[in-house]
């Protein structure tokens, strides 16, 4: 293959028309525009409407990517979709997603590593490609987390938003993927989970009365272990890429807390200003916050040809992973 890489040829983004701003919430649960803008940096957040599911999203950021990819769809061999909030248990919202798209000869399946979901299937995808250079692998972050919060829990529902981004990796002349990263602990799987609704705790009335089908986050713990496994992802996926911070043109962060992303910028020693963010506008997406903000990061110039890339993300498992790539 010579010099050839893994790359990513084409991203797509799809965000929910409705808004849902820190005021709204004001009106919903005991909170503050003040409390949620200074605690998280977050101003306001998309929610999806009823009628659509979590593959919805997805097929409309997918239909972007490859549109801008300019590839056939048929040539497309590997859809996986990274989401906690899939349209059902079973079958996978990849599946869904694979019809939808009329997308015929593809191997399907969705990842289950929370936020930092689209940098573990990017990874996995770009192995598929090695192995298989001549076709194409759709990778997608999908989530609708509105329908898993509790919506009189004040410590987690104004965190969250709904959206997806998509992108199709293939092989490419020039740039690419440089390194990957992905850790996990399970030892931490406590601190953030949807406890029922699983083989361990069926959804019954009482898990329904107890509100058990919805997230439940020790946020204070996960913030400590947030900021050290993305500087720690970050370093490890720069040695692997045998570069160092000053090479690095953009981060694009996971959007969960601006103060999560401050402290880790401060520690890797990054100015603000080389990081893309949209906390602001869209909350914590999930295994959608990091393909959005790389679409929007492309689109609106701030990443540009040539530009080194870093994606680094962290969540529940809990989960961690980077991404370097020369864009
Ligand atoms: N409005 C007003 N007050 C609130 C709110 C709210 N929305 N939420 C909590 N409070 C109160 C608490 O009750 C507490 O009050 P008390 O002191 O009287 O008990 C006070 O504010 C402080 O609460 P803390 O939890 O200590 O606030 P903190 O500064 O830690 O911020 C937060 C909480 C925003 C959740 C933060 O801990 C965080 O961002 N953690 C990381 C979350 C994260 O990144 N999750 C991982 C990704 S999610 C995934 O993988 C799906």
């Amino acid at each position: 293959m010579g010099d050839k890489r893994v790359g990513i040829l084409g991203l797509g983004a799809y965000l929910p028309q409705k808004v849902l701003t820190n005021f709204d919430l004001e009106k919903m649960v005991n909170t503050s525009d003040e409390w949620i803008r200074t605690r998280t940096g977050i101003n306001s957040r998309h929610i999806a409407p009823p009628e659509l599911a979590t593959s919805d999203l997805a097929v409309f950021a997918a239909g972007i990517a490859i549109k801008n990819a300019g590839i056939k769809k048929e040539d497309i061999g590997l859809i996986i979709v990274a989401t906690i909030t899939p349209d059902m248990i079973m079958p996978s919202t990849s599946c869904i997603v694979q019809a939808k798209l009329d997308i015929k000869e593809a191997a399907c399946y969705d990842i289950n590593a929370a936020c930092s979901g689209f940098i573990f299937a990017v990874s996995t995808a770009s192995d598929y490609i090695k192995n298989n250079p001549s076709r194409y692998a759709l990778v997608i972050g999908a989530e609708i987390i509105s329908r898993f919060v509790d919506w009189q829990d004040r410590s987690t529902c104004v965190l969250f938003g709904d959206g997806a981004g998509a992108c199709v990796l293939g092989m490419v002349r020039e740039g690419g993927l440089l390194s990957t990263y992905m850790g996990s602990d399970g030892t931490f799987a406590d601190l953030l989970k949807i406890p029922a609704g699983g083989s361990k705790l069926p959804t019954t009335h009482k898990t329904l009365d107890n509100k058990l089908g919805f997230l439940k986050m020790e946020g204070n713990e996960v913030f400590k272990i947030a900021v050290r496994a993305m500087v720690d992802s970050v370093n490890k996926a720069l040695l692997k890429a045998n570069l160092t911070e000053k090479n690095v043109d953009c981060v694009i962060p996971h959007q969960a807390n601006l103060r999560i992303i401050e402290a880790v910028l401060k520690k890797l020693g990054f100015s603000k200003d080389r990081a893309f963010l949209n906390i602001d506008r869209c909350g914590n997406m999930s295994a959608a916050s990091t393909p959005v903000a790389l679409y929007e990061a492309v689109s609106t110039g701030k990443i540009k040809r040539g530009d080194i890339v870093v994606l680094v993300a962290f969540g529940g498992g809990l989960t961690w992973g980077a991404l370097v790539l020369r864009w």
